[in-house]
């Protein structure tokens, strides 16, 4: 597969270049820029990505460029400058402001980086230095209304930079760019897509996997689906999918989705295991205990249903692309979303080999690839839901009792969105029970009960979200219904915070 290396340098932006060259059907891998790794034949370009430290700093990235001018190169940002250094150019503090929105002012029309881009164009820069004084064989390819360095090529070398970023929306030409570098530079021939990878994919299991039997603990999301998709497309019955119980999905959640399974022909083991982990969390009230809690019983119950399987050998994954770079990212592993998994692995003396057919995509890619091999609407279309379920949701400790409550509210809320077309505009919903109770008045009675908050938000990639701006009318039927219908709920509040400062969830 023809291959484009991205070398981080720890932009904030790294993983957004990588998303746009696939998005191009063009094969990238993000590496970090102090391991690179060796380049195989099917590596046919590099690009350089920024950074938040300037060329001049002491601890700045200095990655060996030994492949440049052997390949082609793509310097983004601090990529350009750092070249520029590196070859004898001048890079300084800049002394006007290079942030935010710039205009094209001037272009060569003759260099193919900028082809099917006019003077006028929006660029979106980011940089507190700026490059001073380009080396002698450095050609300029474009200027803007600030910056007459703002794109170079290096003279008799395919190696191109430019000091704005292609890869964010406000560049408006960002992909033409990106195209021109990676199909008329590289000679990429834009043959990674989902149906190419479900063929590859399929082969390479096959082959890997051959008569051994695989366990693989489904939850209902989208990447364990898929993960379990492509797997019984290449060895069939030898794939064991565990689905769990844990009393903490959504209301009917493990009986709907259970038989959506089976429908899709995956060999699949529903284990209830409701109680044992109420018995588990009984009386905890902190958050990160209740997971812990919840973690290790997962594990206890996927262990015991797992050594059920006689001679299982390998343990298959969801696992997505952002989570291998998070695990080895220029900024080291950060507290994100994928910390939170839980299934943090199974004991030891399981000796299981893994396998994880969804390493190199991100999700987006992973809800195209479940289309191709034919995952259902409703589960490809499924909010995001985290691992420990209702329990981060219930505010304090969690009881059966509670669980019922917030399984009627969240349905209420869940259906009432799919009702109104509203379902997939959001990113996720769904309802907290608070550890609260307050007065109300129903019928001449007055009342003392629970109160709920609901959350639905906006968001790419539950990194930052926005709260929805859901119409007023459907929220107030929303709340009639469920002070209604839901005993033990008398008061409904909307959650409109952002994140940051707030999360997605409460817990
Ligand atoms: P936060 O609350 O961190 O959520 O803004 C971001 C995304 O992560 C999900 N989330 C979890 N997923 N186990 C999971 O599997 C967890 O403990 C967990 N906590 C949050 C959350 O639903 C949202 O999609």
């Amino acid at each position: 597969m023809q291959t484009i290396i991205i070398l981080d340098q720890g932009s904030q932006y790294t993983q957004l270049i990588a998303r746009k060259v696939r998005e191009l059907n063009v094969y990238c891998e993000i590496h970090p820029f102090n391991n690179i790794p060796k380049f195989g034949e099917d590596v046919v370009g590099v690009i350089l990505s920024g950074s938040p430290f300037s060329v001049n700093d002491i601890n700045s990235p200095q990655p060996d460029l030994w492949f440049k001018g052997k390949l082609p190169v793509l310097g983004i940002c601090y990529g350009a400058q750092y070249m520029v250094k590196i070859c004898g150019g001048k890079v300084e503090r800049s002394t006007k402001r290079e942030y935010g929105r710039a205009i094209i002012s001037s272009i060569d029309q003759t260099s193919p980086l900028m082809k099917g881009i006019d003077v006028g164009s929006q660029v979106w820069a980011s940089h507190g230095d700026t490059i001073e004084k380009l080396p002698a064989d450095f050609n300029i390819i474009c200027s803007t209304d600030n910056v007459i360095n703002a794109g170079y090529k290096i003279a008799n070398e395919d190696t191109y930079a430019i000091q704005f970023h292609p890869e964010v929306h406000h560049s408006i030409d960002g992909q033409i760019l990106l195209r021109n570098f990676l199909v008329d530079i590289c000679g990429c021939r834009q043959d990674w897509t989902s149906d190419n990878f479900v063929t590859t994919t399929v082969n390479n299991l096959t082959e890997l996997l051959r008569n051994d039997k695989v366990v693989l603990g489904l939850s209902g999301g989208v990447d364990s689906s898929v993960a379990a998709m492509l797997l019984n497309e290449a060895i069939g019955k030898n794939l064991n999918c565990i689905f769990v119980d844990n009393g903490l999905l959504r209301k009917d959640e493990f009986e709907t989705v259970l038989e959506s399974y089976k429908g899709m022909g995956l060999n699949v083991t529903g284990v209830d295991a409701k109680q044992m982990f109420y018995d588990a969390l009984k009386g905890l009230k902190d958050p990160e205990q209740k997971r812990k809690a919840i973690g290790k019983t997962f594990i206890d119950v996927f262990d015991k249903e797992a050594s059920k399987i006689s001679g299982v050998k390998w343990l298959a994954q969801g696992t997505i692309y952002p989570d291998v770079i998070e695990s080895c990212s220029v900024k080291g592993p950060s507290a994100t979303i994928k910390s939170h998994h839980n299934v943090g692995g199974l004991p030891d003396y399981m000796k299981l080999k893994i396998v994880e057919p969804l390493r190199s995509l991100f999700k987006d890619e992973v809800r195209r690839v479940g289309k191709v091999i034919g995952l259902k609407e409703d589960l490809l279309a499924r909010h995001p839901f985290p691992g420990p379920g209702l329990a981060i949701r219930i505010l304090s400790d969690v009881t059966e009792e509670k669980v019922r409550i917030l399984q009627k509210v969240d349905s209420i809320f869940i259906e009432g969105l799919k009702k109104e077309g509203l379902y997939n505009k959001v990113w996720q919903a769904g309802a907290m029970l608070l550890p609260v109770q307050s007065v109300g008045v129903m019928g001449d009675e007055r009342t003392y009960e629970n109160v709920v908050a609901l959350r639905a938000v906006e968001s790419v990639d539950g990194m930052t979200a926005d709260w929805s701006h859901l119409p007023y009318e459907f929220l107030a039927n929303i709340s009639n219904s469920i002070i209604n219908n839901v005993k033990g709920v008398n008061r409904v509040c909307y959650d409109i915070s952002s994140k940051p400062p707030a999360t997605i969830e409460w817990e």
